[in-house]
């Protein structure tokens, strides 16, 4: 069968390119080895989808190159799929972080997209393996269907138990596009012995400044049974390179607080005063780790200033991270340098284009990832 582009991937940036062609009057085939569309979107946001975030700028994405992700998010913004949604009712609230969910399900964000390729005339394809690749004569040949046009939406390899693979780097690479080496990202760090300890507090969420690779975000934390997790680790570890500390800064002025509470109550025991401002669990095990003097009042000015520099910036050293089973997405892939930031299509391969998670674009937590998804679909969409 002939159309005018097949789209390999219906995850967000996928199904978002091919609605966007389809409706501009492409025929157009979407092929996905998954049994469902849109399987990421529909586990995200525990279930409600963070889909875009109101504070969406070029700054909070990575990439080799900074500046290429701007064309497409300034011309598809969070308010045209903000827009998008309400067109299709679905009730929808902002959580935190300028970070909107749906009031309901994520299944209603797939059902819209379906709904919308439905209306270009888009034919979907699932369960279908994409085997050999065929390019000639200016056209791609794919599991029986040809088309001048291919766009590359199979997404990175986090979470390869839900199907993901790094297929679209062999694809690119076959092609002659160069790959930024991939690595997990928005993942889980794991720690060594140093500090199992803290296992004994996982899953206690506390707030913290966590800073890793030049970088710092304010958010919940926690400890887990392997190492460290939550929104203000997830956030840095996509900063962060082996071997290179994390730190915390798990109370801010804490010098200042630990005086003033010695000041107030000298025969409070340290732990106390710090159980006035962090979990109890957490004050116990830091307590604990620090072998804190037990009364406040004996303690000497300098010895409580030496415990709040601590507090401010506590440093771990990660053995690594959780890998591709645990990382909600890949930083690097595809690289830019090779692609049309206005189109997406690859400078050297005419009608070959490379969208969403594969390309070399990473966003921050919070809905920044699928805003990229759609916005660099919408690119490719409107180009195809
Ligand atoms: P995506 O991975 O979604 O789609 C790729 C498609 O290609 C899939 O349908 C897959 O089956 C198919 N495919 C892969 N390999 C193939 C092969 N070999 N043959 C055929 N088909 C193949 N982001 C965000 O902004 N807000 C959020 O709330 C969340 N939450 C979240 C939770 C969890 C648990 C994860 C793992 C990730 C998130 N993310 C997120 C990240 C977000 O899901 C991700 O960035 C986008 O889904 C990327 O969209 P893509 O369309 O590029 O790839």
């Amino acid at each position: 069968m002939d159309y005018d582009a097949i789209v390999l991937g219906a995850g967000g940036a996928g199904l978002m390119a091919a609605l966007t062609a389809g409706q501009a009057g492409a025929r157009v085939l979407v092929l996905d080895h998954a049994e469902k569309a849109g399987k990421k979107i529909l586990i995200s946001g525990g279930g409600r989808c963070n889909f875009t975030n109101m504070g969406v700028e070029p700054g909070c994405y990575l990439s080799a190159n900074p500046h290429f992700a701007k064309s497409a998010l300034s011309r598809y913004t969070q308010w045209d799929f903000l827009d998008l949604v309400q067109r299709h009712g679905i009730a929808w609230h902002e959580k935190t972080l300028g970070q909107l969910f749906c009031d309901g399900s994520a299944r209603q964000i797939v059902a819209m997209l379906l709904d919308e390729c439905a209306r270009g005339g888009v034919e979907i394809r699932l369960e279908t393996p994409l085997g050999e690749i065929g390019h000639a004569d200016g056209r791609f040949r794919v599991a029986g269907a040809s088309a001048p046009r291919l766009v590359l939406a199979t997404g990175g390899p986090s979470i390869p138990r839900m199907g993901a693979s790094g297929i679209a780097y062999d694809i690119a690479r076959r092609f002659g596009l160069n790959v930024v080496p991939p690595r997990p990202a928005l993942v889980p760090f794991t720690l060594g012995e140093a500090d199992a300890d803290l296992k004994a507090i996982s899953g206690v969420a506390f707030p913290a400044v966590a800073s890793a690779g030049g970088v710092s975000f304010e958010e919940a934390a926690l400890f887990t049974h392997r190492g460290l997790s939550g929104p203000a680790i997830l956030q840095v570890s996509s900063y962060w390179s082996p071997g290179e500390p994390v730190r915390l800064r798990l109370l801010p002025d804490a010098a200042a607080k630990l005086r003033e509470a010695k000041r107030r109550a000298p025969r409070a025991h340290l732990k106390a005063a710090l159980a006035e401002h962090l979990p109890r669990r957490l004050a116990d095990a830091l307590a604990a780790r620090l072998a804190l003097p037990q009364e406040l009042g004996n303690t000497p000015d300098a010895a409580l200033d030496a415990l709040g520099a601590e507090l401010e910036a506590m440093e771990f050293r990660p053995t690594g991270t959780e890998g591709y089973a645990k990382a909600e997405v890949t930083a690097g892939g595809i690289d830019t340098d090779g692609l049309s930031s206005k189109t997406m299509e690859a400078k050297a391969v005419p009608g070959l284009y490379a969208i969403g998670e594969a390309v070399d674009v990473t966003g921050w937590l919070g809905g920044y990832n699928f805003q990229w998804a759609w916005a660099s679909g919408v690119a490719a969409g409107r180009a195809v």
